[in-house]
């Protein structure tokens, strides 16, 4: 397994301790320096069809921060033939050249920081804070995908077989991999599918989502300066319908998909109806992630760690905290330190160093957020809501946050995907019940529990399957490496993103027996 400590030093711990972080604040000056952003273009590989160009709006103001081509579905189609054409040279690059290539990739990335943490406060709305915890982690997923592939990919794997015999186990590429992400982490997510796909000597077709596929086309741009040739890696500007067409095309060999749970469901059907070879997905969805908290918890932590989870990145992470199960013995006073907690955030221009919270994505998502409380108001209790500054754009998308108390869990039955957290009360004796709730969800992808009793925690995580627990900590922020990501059930098929089995499903096996 792949060292993390060793490949990038000592990280961030859940406290939010800096271990000699001095490329954050390197990466902050830089970015105060402005890079030039204006103007930029995310259009597909010429002579493809498109619709008219689009401008691409920043969720902090309405301003224009460039314009994009999206693929129309003939177009996307006919990428889909022209980087077919490509598998055979893709798959001759040796691994170990591939390798070094994404270790240039994140080398540029670093040197990019300032421009990529730019791009990441306008065009995706991500605070500084959050922003450079995105550029590290897509430098990770490079540099993490480059060990693994000389872990896996360099040499054959010799089995064994009686004398006479010779067996090897090797990994070969699996052609055409079509890579799909959503807007919420437009680099790192984005990055991380790319470079396992490159890593695995596949031609990659990579689809940004429609919001923010500026920071895609940088990062495109930039794989070809590593050395990727522009005939192994396309980008694929454009929304749901480009995103369909690649992948029902006969020659998507494997689908590498982030997003919500419906649009997985939507691809696991296209893929099945499709008259061609099989061609795996690997889902990694959405959340209705829940946090216990027992009598026993310390309360101070539990405040921290709530607001962190749940309005941190403005409650869009799919690991984000959206129910919160409190002991009705301590809940009074643990909800009155969250909302004292939630009342100091800042919601503002995530450029500004003061601001805690940025805008939401765009107005779809903020009218359906502000369409939840509303409706949530009529039937449950409405505990808290954050104040918006006076002084905020009126074209940018800013929710402020909410915390909305409901009278049983069952009454929150989707993932909403934005600054509102929900919460239960819970009787001592009544843990089964609780885990019963969260089983019923259907989602598996985090959970938090707070509780300074062993029994507890271990029941806790012994009863729930969630992919990701964690213990008296807060619940979002995954290392690669450290802590491999992603979920079951509704929430994913795995493997996990930045984990040691992560690579192996974006190539193919092939055991050689040769009679010596
Ligand atoms: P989305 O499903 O709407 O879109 C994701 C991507 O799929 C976009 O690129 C979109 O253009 C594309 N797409 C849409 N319809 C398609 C179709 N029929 N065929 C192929 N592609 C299609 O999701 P979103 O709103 O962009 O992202 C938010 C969701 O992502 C949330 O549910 C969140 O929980 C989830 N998410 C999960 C993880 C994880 O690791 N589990 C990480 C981040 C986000
Ligand atoms: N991997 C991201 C997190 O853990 C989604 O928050």
């Amino acid at each position: 397994v792949v060292n993390p400590t060793e490949l990038f030093g000592q990280r961030k711990n859940s406290k939010g301790t800096e271990f000699g972080d001095r490329w954050a604040l390197a990466a902050l000056v830089k970015a105060r320096d402005g890079a030039k952003i204006s103007g930029l273009a995310a259009d597909p590989a010429k002579g493809l069809a498109t619709r008219e160009p689009i401008d691409i709006r920043s969720p902090v103001d309405g301003q224009v921060v460039g314009t994009s081509r999206f693929l129309t579905k003939e177009g996307a189609s006919a990428l889909m033939e022209r980087a077919k054409a490509g598998v055979r040279a893709a798959e001759a690059v040796p691994a170990a050249q591939r390798a070094a290539q994404l270790r240039r990739m994140a080398d540029l990335l670093e040197e990019r920081e300032g421009e990529f943490l730019q791009l990441l406060t306008r065009e995706a709305g991500k605070t500084l804070d959050d922003g450079i915890a995105e550029i590290r982690e897509a430098v990770d997923f490079c540099r993490f995908y480059a060990a693994e592939a000389e872990r896996m990919l360099v040499q054959p794997l010799a089995l064994p077989g009686p004398t006479g015999e010779e067996n090897r186990l090797i990994y070969r590429s699996r052609g055409v991999a079509v890579c799909i992400s959503p807007w919420n982490f437009p680099l790192a997510i984005f990055l991380g599918q790319v470079a396992a796909a490159l890593a695995g000597g596949n031609v990659v077709i990579a689809k940004p989502a429609e919001q923010t596929p500026l920071i895609a086309k940088r990062a495109v741009d930039l794989l070809h300066e590593a050395g990727f040739g522009a005939d192994v890696v396309y980008l694929a500007p454009g929304d749901g319908e480009a995103g369909a067409a690649l992948v029902a095309h006969p020659a998507t060999a494997l689908v590498a998909f982030t997003g919500s749970t419906e649009t997985a469901f939507a691809i696991n059907r296209s893929l099945a109806a499709r008259n061609a070879p099989i061609a795996p997905l690997i889902a990694e969805t959405g959340g209705l992630n829940a946090m216990i908290v027992d009598a026993t918890a310390l309360p101070e932590q539990v405040a921290d760690d709530v607001v962190r989870s749940a309005f941190r990145s403005a409650g869009q992470r799919c690991s984000a905290l959206r129910l919160l199960f409190v002991q009705a013995d301590v809940a009074d006073r643990m909800l009155a330190m969250i909302e004292g907690a939630a009342a100091e955030l800042h919601v503002g221009d995530p450029a500004h160093l003061e601001t805690d919270v940025g805008p939401v994505i765009d107005a779809a998502q903020a009218e359906m957020l502000t369409g939840h409380v509303a409706e949530m108001r009529s039937k449950q209790n409405v505990r808290f809501e954050g104040q918006l500054p006076a002084s905020l754009p009126a074209a940018g998308h800013y929710v402020a946050p909410t915390i909305i108390e409901l009278d049983r869990a069952e009454a929150l039955t989707r993932e909403v995907f934005g600054p509102v957290l929900h919460v239960v009360r819970w009787k001592a004796g009544e843990l089964e019940k609780v885990c019963d709730a969260v089983d019923a969800t259907g989602f598996g992808l985090t959970l938090g529990v707070h509780s300074r009793i062993d029994e507890t925690i271990r029941f806790v995580k012994e009863r729930l399957t969630v992919g990701n627990v964690y213990v008296n900590r807060n619940m979002i922020g995954a290392i690669v490496g450290s802590q491999p990501f992603g979920g079951s059930g509704l929430s994913g098929t795995g493997p996990k993103a930045g984990g040691p089995n992560y690579l192996a499903r974006f190539v193919r096996e092939q055991v050689i027996s040769t009679n010596t």
